[in-house]
């Protein structure tokens, strides 16, 4: 076993060295690198984000062409596909996560900077960002500004809440490690209370209804989790008269759920969510409102009434940051009119600011937001800013002017896009998978060898092989032992 896992590893990352083109990882170690002489005066490079785009572009960077500091509120990379299995424990937090740290120390001329702080403002005439500690523990210092001449908004996206009243005081949300910790709790909080001697039937219904808001790939994966934990782990741990009064739904607000896939694929994973006896789907019902234990739901006839539950999960997509907002304010909407994000040009320069790039679910492109596009793009913009390090570095001098500059990076190789397909687990050891040719004809595949290309492509995807190696372990500890139902 031990060595057919070992093989396995060792093969998913040659895979993943070949699939994602990153040999050069390797041919990285012989390049000739800049003495710290000669580093000196070169340009202040500021990436914000610890995360997919602004992690594949920190990995491709010669950080000897750069003096750079990361600046990100969390200290670590976070594999954000596997994070609808981490709120149920079918994956553990630790194993998706990679220390961004590790990536920080080079050799001793060329050390990235990294700093956890959260920018809250851009300056993009100064040039400058503004920083805040935003953790519990405070020095004398927590705030600070710091000069760039070139910066990466790599800065992602927040849960979208449309300004509905209560979302953001009730619900749950899907995005950090934070929530997968605060999801599982509020679960396990509600049997719990549930089994109280004394607890009245209502009270018990309203407690044991878990409701998932967004029918998206967010939503859809996590309620097969649920379903999962619940069907193979929680009926096994509490009394029957609890878990029978179990029930999931999930409310979209389009007459279907997962609509980036073919019709085949909605209507396979609508049947097999539904034929779980806890789960419906509501589609065509909007949430208009969540309160302390209830939910304003209006359904297609424009009729809204209250839905009592015990937790409420809101997955309904993706809204620009903060600081991403008020960067589009300040540069003003003749070029900034998109409110979904940061509108860039070919090169992922952001439009109407200078030395300002930005890629991810941050920018605006007519790319999904995914991970896949947000490592694409961070790797490209890593090794082109590689190919014109002297171009800037030149610039940052005043021995080159911006036609001069543009002019030269117009003759650099524009960003392609590879798309891998897209994948989705929907429950139950199955998965659904979907990918258009270059005729747009569709190929779309589900069920146990769907779910065994997920589980492989996303282990192949993991950063690093300690990662892999514990996310195999976590799925092979699953499938023994169960999943644990005890809270924290
Ligand atoms: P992120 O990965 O979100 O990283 C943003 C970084 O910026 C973080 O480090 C954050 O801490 C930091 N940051 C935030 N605010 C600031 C600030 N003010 N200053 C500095 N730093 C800041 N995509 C797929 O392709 N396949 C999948 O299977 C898939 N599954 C997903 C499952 C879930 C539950 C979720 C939520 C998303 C999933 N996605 C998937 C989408 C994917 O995670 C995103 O598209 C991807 O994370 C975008 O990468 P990013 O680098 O732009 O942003
Ligand atoms: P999404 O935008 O894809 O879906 C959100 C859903 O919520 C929409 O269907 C919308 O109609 C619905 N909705 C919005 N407001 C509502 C309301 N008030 N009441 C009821 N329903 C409402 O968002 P999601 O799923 O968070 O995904 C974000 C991005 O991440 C997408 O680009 C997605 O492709 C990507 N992703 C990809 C995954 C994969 O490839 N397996 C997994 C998870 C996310």
């Amino acid at each position: 076993w031990g060595g057919a896992a070992a093989t396995a590893v060792a093969s998913l990352t040659l895979l993943d060295l070949l699939v994602n083109d990153d040999l050069d990882i390797i041919t990285d170690k012989f390049r000739h690198r800049l003495t710290k002489e000669e580093m000196k005066d070169r340009p202040n490079l500021v990436i914000l984000g610890t995360g997919w785009a602004s992690l594949c572009l920190l990995r491709k960077l010669y950080t000897d062409r750069y003096n750079v500091t990361i600046v990100s509120p969390r200290n670590y990379f976070l594999f954000t596909p596997l994070l609808p299995g981490t709120t149920t424990g079918t994956t553990e937090s630790r194993s998706i996560m990679e220390p961004i740290r590790k990536y920080c120390r080079r050799s001793d001329a060329d050390d990235v900077t990294f700093i956890e702080a959260e920018c809250l403002q851009v300056d993009p005439v100064k040039k400058t960002v503004k920083c805040y500690d935003n953790s519990a523990v405070k020095g004398e210092v927590s705030e600070f500004e710091l000069p760039y001449d070139q910066l990466v908004m790599g800065v992602g996206a927040e849960s979208a809440t449309f300004g509905i009243p209560g979302v953001k005081e009730n619900a749950c949300f899907l995005k950090e490690i934070s929530d997968t910790r605060s999801i599982r709790d509020r679960m396990i909080d509600c049997f719990e209370t549930a089994g109280y001697p004394g607890q009245p039937d209502a009270e018990i219904d309203r407690l044991l209804h878990f409701v998932i808001v967004g029918g998206g790939p967010t939503g859809v994966e996590f309620c097969a989790e649920l379903n999962d934990f619940i069907t193979n782990d929680v009926k096994k741990a509490f009394p029957k008269h609890l878990t029978d009064r179990c029930r999931v739904t999930l409310v979209e607000a389009l007459p279907h759920i997962l609509t980036v896939f073919d019709k085949n694929i909605i209507d396979h994973v609508e049947k097999k969510l539904q034929s779980s006896p806890t789960t419906k789907i509501w589609t065509q019902t909007a949430v208009t409102g969540v309160k302390e234990r209830e939910m304003i739901v209006r359904d297609a006839e424009k009729k809204e009434r209250s839905v009592p539950y015990g937790m409420l999960v809101w997955a309904t997509g993706n809204a620009p940051r903060p600081v991403t907002q008020k960067l589009i304010q300040s540069i003003g909407p003749e070029v900034q009119n998109v409110r979904r994000g940061l509108v860039v040009d070919e090169y992922f320069r952001v439009k109407g600011a200078d030395g300002i790039w930005a890629i991810g679910d941050c920018s605006v492109t007519p790319l999904a937001p995914t991970a896949q596009v947000a490592s694409q793009q961070g790797r490209y913009l890593g090794r082109l800013f590689n190919d014109i390090s002297e171009d800037l570095h030149q610039k940052k001098q005043g021995q080159m002017n911006d036609q001069e500059f543009t002019a030269d990076l117009k003759k650099k190789p524009l960003f392609k896009y590879r798309h891998m397909g897209t994948l989705a687990y929907v429950g139950d050891k199955s998965a659904v998978f979907q990918i258009k040719d270059a005729d747009n004809k569709t190929t779309t595949s589900e069920g146990l060898a769907t779910f065994l290309l997920w589980r492989s492509a996303y282990l192949s995807k993991c950063l690093s092989i300690r990662n892999r190696v514990l996310v195999a372990f976590d799925w092979t500890k699953a499938s023994i032992f169960g999943r644990d139902v005890s809270r924290g």
